[in-house]
């Protein structure tokens, strides 16, 4: 069992999340299974969850991580989550809420956009991290701790093609300043990471989805996309892997409320 400090010699380095208990959801693929690994790397404790079980029992194999079956937009499933992790471990250092739906098939401009759509993709977008967050303050109370979640470039930019995506990912920017600004002296950080366009099943769906509404080719989609970015080069699983292992330490144990663009610049860009 971890959560206490490590004692190290002098001058020696410790991997930067050594000691700590972490809980990643949508670990089974992506850039959740990206960050899980790079955790267990990192000397976490990763206990990886999804709603996928088979694919998210695989994945945690492959990495190092435990597995428990979660669906993030079901109160119930928070509940016995964090319930089994602190009876295994003890406590829970770090939440990184990173399960996440795209808009699914067809275009999603604001007249498009179904009612159904709308909810579905605001209820696992947002209200999973809503509930990720609630209950980690409940459950990280006493000892601390930091939480990531996963927003996007889509909290930043419009995204009339991405209605409701754009939306829940808005909701989950603010929803991490309220919970930084509420838990701050409590020693409970919540931070938020946005990437941009990053190489994984959900942007080749989206490639997928975009060429079949417009009538071109998958190529032509890729093209036009990485012409959006102004370092012209899609990111990967590592480069955000990498922004949330630092807001998950304590290199950044004064770092609250903030929003890390991982974007090649598309944030930046007019
Ligand atoms: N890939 C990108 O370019 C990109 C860009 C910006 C933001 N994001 C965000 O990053 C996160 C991960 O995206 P990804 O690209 O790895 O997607 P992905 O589709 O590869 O992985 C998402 C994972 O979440 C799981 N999941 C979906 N609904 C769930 C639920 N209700 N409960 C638990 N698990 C659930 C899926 O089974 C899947 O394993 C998402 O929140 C996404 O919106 C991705």
């Amino acid at each position: 069992m971890f959560c206490s400090p490590i004692s190290v010699g002098e001058g020696q380095v410790l991997p930067a999340l050594t000691g700590k208990v972490a809980i990643v959801t949508g670990g089974a693929s992506g850039l959740g299974l990206e960050i899980g690994r790079t955790f267990v790397a990192e000397g976490a404790v990763v206990v990886s969850t999804d709603i996928n079980a088979d694919a998210g029992a695989a994945a945690a194999e492959s990495c190092g991580a435990e597995f428990l079956s979660h669906d993030v937009a079901v109160e119930e499933d928070w509940v016995a989550v964090f319930a089994q992790v602190m009876a295994r471990h003890g406590c829970v250092d770090i939440l990184v809420n990173n399960a996440g739906i795209g808009e699914g098939l067809g275009a999603a401009t604001p007249d498009e956009t179904r009612w159904e759509d709308w909810q579905r993709v605001l209820n696992v977008n947002a209200g999973g991290v809503f509930l990720g967050c609630k209950h980690a303050l409940v459950n990280m109370r006493g000892n601390g701790g930091a939480i990531v979640n996963m927003s996007s470039v889509a909290a930043l930019v419009a995204t009339p093609f991405l209605t409701a995506y754009g939306a829940s990912k808005a909701a989950v920017l603010q929803l991490t300043r309220s919970i930084a600004v509420y838990a701050a002296k409590e020693n409970i950080r919540c931070n938020s990471v946005h990437p941009g366009q990053i190489e994984t099943p959900m942007l080749q769906g989206l490639f997928r989805d975009v060429a079949h509404s417009n009538r071109v080719s998958e190529t032509d989609v890729r093209t036009e996309f990485l012409q959006r970015i102004p370092q012209g080069v899609f990111g990967t699983g590592a480069d955000i892997a990498a922004a949330v292992v630092f807001l998950a330490s304590d290199a950044a144990k004064h770092i609250t409320g903030a929003q890390l663009s991982v974007d090649g610049g598309m944030s930046a860009h007019p």
